[in-house]
């Protein structure tokens, strides 16, 4: 049977290979750790689930409205005029079965075949093959180190053709964990604005950010940026409801209403009692996520600590996310050759720079116990002193 073109452009994800053996070693007994997770390793707070444990009790088990119960809808907006400094009405809000969900709906939207999409590289694995089931073409910005693994406003303007339709920013940023500021914002909003290119913005990270630094949304910033500006949010992240699938997206008026008519034809609602969940997350104390942030702080300086002083690397001290992203350039290994013998050797999964657009980096989550961490990194540190 004849795939479709679009089924056989889209590259499966070099993450699984390396997650599949180290699954794999683990079931035979063998003492792995994992630094591959994307996902917080805290249980969904207590009050969240009782709030979908209820919705399920009091049979709230039917269709929603397409893109979301009217409350959760408005609590969205709500939350991003509070947090965010964005002023959205209910409508323009889509909630989706996940962020990943929402950024395929805003690509789907807007971008097709003859289109370019701009993507600073190291990225999220997702968007490259979301923009090619789009029919538009990916085009990579390499970032660098020396930046704070950032993309320029004078990497993104050089990058511009006249078939730049789009630019995704994420921030803070899986995987480097970099955070943009305020000022490097507004610059990339300018050049956009010249050129009339559609900012996608996505905020997942936004509440796991460190130090004094902020996450700023780029919608904030002016009614330029505001009218370009696709903004990506979700519960998995913040309030550690991965396995929920529940995120969404905030656009001007005219594209959430295209949005609401693709998913309304893909998926439908998200799931009914799932919603009422998200809302009791909203609209709760907003205590558990600081408690998060601050064990994923304690661990950040841990594992930048540790790894800034490990010969062979360099490293960058990450302002958000849960990641840190490791450049093992001096030791000449591929980044699969490099996660491989790592695996076999020492028994550390990480994920493999390639996967994120950069062969010369490693990704290590440290969405895990101190205590793995620490086994973890002294296994590290022993097989960096043998390459
Ligand atoms: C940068 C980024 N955006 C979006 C998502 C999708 O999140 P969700 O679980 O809500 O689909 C992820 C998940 O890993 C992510 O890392």
């Amino acid at each position: 049977m004849e795939l479709a073109e679009r089924a056989t452009l889209l590259q499966p994800s070099p993450t699984l290979a390396i997650d599949t053996k180290a699954k794999q070693m683990k079931a035979v007994g063998e003492d792995v750790c994992n630094f591959g997770a994307g996902e917080p390793d805290f249980d969904t707070p207590e009050h969240i689930k009782a709030a979908a444990i209820a919705a399920l009790n009091d049979g709230f088990t039917k269709y929603t409205p397409s893109s979301g119960i009217p409350e959760l809808r408005q609590a969205i907006a709500d939350k991003l005029f509070a947090d965010n400094n964005i002023e959205y009405k209910p409508t323009q809000i889509i909630v989706s079965t996940g962020a990943k969900q929402a950024c395929m709906n805003a690509i789907l939207a807007t971008c097709q075949t003859g289109d370019e999409v701009i993507i600073p590289a190291p990225y999220w694995v997702s968007y490259p093959e979301m923009v090619r089931l789009s029919g538009a073409e990916p085009v990579f910005v390499q970032t660098k180190e020396s930046n704070n693994w950032k993309m320029t406003a004078a990497d993104f303007a050089d990058a511009m053709t006249p078939r730049t339709k789009m630019v995704i920013i994420n921030s803070p940023c899986n995987p480097t964990g970099a955070v943009y500021t305020r000022e490097e914002l507004e610059a990339i909003v300018e050049v956009a604005d010249e050129e009339g290119i559609i900012i996608l913005s996505d905020e997942m990270y936004e509440k796991l950010v460190y130090d004094d630094v902020k996450a700023v949304s780029i919608a904030s910033l002016s009614k330029a940026a505001y009218d370009l500006t696709i903004t990506i949010n979700g519960f998995s992240k913040a309030y550690a409801m991965t396995g929920w699938r529940l995120g969404y997206l905030a656009a001007p008026e005219n594209i959430a209403k295209a949005i609401d008519s693709i998913q309304s034809h893909m998926t439908s609602n998200p799931t009914s009692f799932g919603q009422k969940g998200g809302l009791a997350a909203l609209q709760g104390d907003q205590q558990c996520i600081a408690d998060m942030r601050d064990e994923f702080n304690v661990r950040r300086d841990y594992v930048y600590g540790r790894i800034s002083t490990m010969p062979n690397v360099t490293v960058t001290k990450p302002d958000g996310a849960f990641y840190v992203l490791v450049n093992i350039e001096r030791t000449s290994l591929t980044s699969t050759n490099f996660a491989d013998r790592l695996l076999s050797k020492q028994k550390v999964a990480v994920v493999p720079g390639i996967a994120f657009g950069n062969d010369k980096t490693i990704r290590i989550s440290y969405a895990t116990s101190l205590d793995v961490i620490k086994k973890g990194l002294d296994r590290l540190e022993d097989f960096l002193r043998s390459v």
